[in-house]
Formats: structure tokens, C-alpha cells, sequence
């Protein structure tokens, strides 16, 4: 279930450089490791920072708030004050773009 849409140009897809999109009402957070991407919802579930601010490292995201982590790959919350885990959605390359399935 969900509906893929247009997120980005893989040419503005920089690995370390988290990018942050709104799509309807979704914020989305999309993040190029090596030849793989991925996308997370791209509000902090601690205080609502926007993660697409923060640091990646390797399949961490750093909270630029308060520095709480996630895995980009699970949504996984790691390290306090996070708790709550972020979603994470599907994403495809289609030719030279990147699409992200939103419920
Ligand atoms: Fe993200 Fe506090 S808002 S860790």
C-alpha cells in the first residue's frame, strides 16, 4: 500500500548531505549512502528538530536539536533522549530520480 511520488534529482543526493522534502503533508528526510538511498520521516520524534539538518554518519542520523540518533535504514531510535522510533518508507530509482512510496 502507498503511493510512490517524485522525491528528488539523484544528482542533488550527496552522500553525507541529508535532504529534506515536503510532500503533501509529509516531511521527508532522503539520504544517499554510497549507491543506496533512503528516507525517513524528517521530524525528530524527541522535540520535532528537522533531521535533514543534522549530521549522517554512515546509516545514522544526528539529531541537530538535542543529538539523538536514529538507524536511516530501521527508523531504529539508538541513543537518548530519542525513544520513539521514526518511520522509514521505500524509496526506487526511476532513470535519474528518486521516488518514495507515502502511505
Ligand atoms: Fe531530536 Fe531532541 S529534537 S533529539
Amino acid at each position: 500500500q502507498g503511493t510512490w511520488h517524485e522525491a528528488a534529482a539523484l544528482s542533488a543526493l550527496n552522500e553525507g548531505e541529508p535532504y529534506g522534502i515536503e510532500i503533501g503533508r509529509h516531511h521527508v528526510a532522503l539520504y544517499r549512502v554510497g549507491n543506496e538511498y533512503y528516507a525517513t520521516s524528517n521530524i525528530c520524534t524527541h522535540a520535532e528538530a528537522l533531521l535533514s539538518d543534522g549530521i549522517l554518519e554512515g546509516c545514522e542520523i544526528e539529531c541537530p536539536l538535542h543529538m539523538g540518533r536514529f538507524d536511516i535504514r530501521t527508523g531504529e531510535a539508538l541513543t537518548s533522549p530519542v525513544e520513539i522510533d521514526i518511520r522509514t518508507y521505500p524509496v526506487r530509482v526511476a532513470g535519474d530520480r528518486l521516488e518514495v512510496c507515502l502511505p
